[in-house]
């Protein structure tokens, strides 16, 4: 069965600003974006990807990011939605027949690397759904509205979810379905599939893969490819 990529691109960069998307920022000369699709076009667990910016960027993502630099894994690109989840749900929907694995990537997450695609894929496929993440270096509190702390989680059982987030394609799809019949929203793809009871596996990734949020995160994209450009 294949491995299809789904890579959500579609957001509007509230965080960020600027003119132009995050997505689309250059790095170097080439969009934000270019850099995620090399570790995907790369990889040779992945067989296809598909993309889903913005409706009314599918043309200019197609030319001047697929075409341009020759994604020749990206097999379709398909318009996002209003959220992250939306968008992603209608990357689901496109999914052919032969795929049997779901890997979801954030399109604004560059800094990803083979070896962490790697273990989250094999990770998946013994235990069919597995997320990328990390344990968090800070403590976290849970603060009321008031801003008086209503608890401190103990540190050892907290981790900061990254992606990607791998599933077996009937899993992550009867999660979409069941959330959009019942109106679940949720944050990250996992936790739709963790609310159908169905356990996920936590794969260590790495600390680097930051999703491009606020200009200061650009710091450690550029400082990162610099070398390997
Ligand atoms: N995304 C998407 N569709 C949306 C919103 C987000 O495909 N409606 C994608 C973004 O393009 C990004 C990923 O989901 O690749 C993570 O989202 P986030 O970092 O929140 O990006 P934005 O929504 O663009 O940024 P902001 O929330 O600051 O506006
Ligand atoms: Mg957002």
């Amino acid at each position: 069965a294949k491995v299809t990529a789904l890579i959500p691109c579609a957001g509007q960069g509230k965080r960020m600003g600027g003119s132009i998307s995050k997505q689309y920022m250059e790095i170097f000369g080439r969009p934000l974006l270019a850099y995620t699709l090399d570790k995907f076009q790369g990889h040779s667990m992945i067989d296809e990807i598909i993309l889903i910016p913005r409706r009314e960027e599918i043309a200019y993502c197609d030319k001047e990011v697929v075409k341009k630099y020759g994604f020749t894994k990206v097999a379709a690109l398909v318009p996002g939605g209003e959220e992250r989840q939306d968008s992603v749900w209608r990357g689901l929907y496109a999914l052919g027949e032969d795929t049997g694995w779901v890997v979801i990537h954030d399109g604004v997450r560059p800094l990803v690397t083979g070896s962490v695609i790697s273990a989250a894929l094999e990770t998946a496929f013994l235990k069919g759904a597995a997320v990328v993440g990390v344990p968090v270096k800070d403590t976290v509190k849970r603060v009321n509205s008031d801003l008086t702390v209503s608890e401190t989680p103990p540190r050892e059982s907290l981790w900061l979810v990254q992606t990607p987030q791998v599933f077996r394609k009937d899993i992550v799809l009867n999660a979409y379905q069941k959330a959009s019949r019942l109106g679940w929203r949720g944050t990250d793809d996992a936790s739709l599939v963790e609310r159908m009871g169905v356990k996920v596996q936590m794969v260590r990734g790495e600390y680097d893969n930051i999703k491009v949020t606020t200009p200061e995160d650009l710091i450690l994209v550029r400082e990162t490819v610099r070398g390997v450009r």
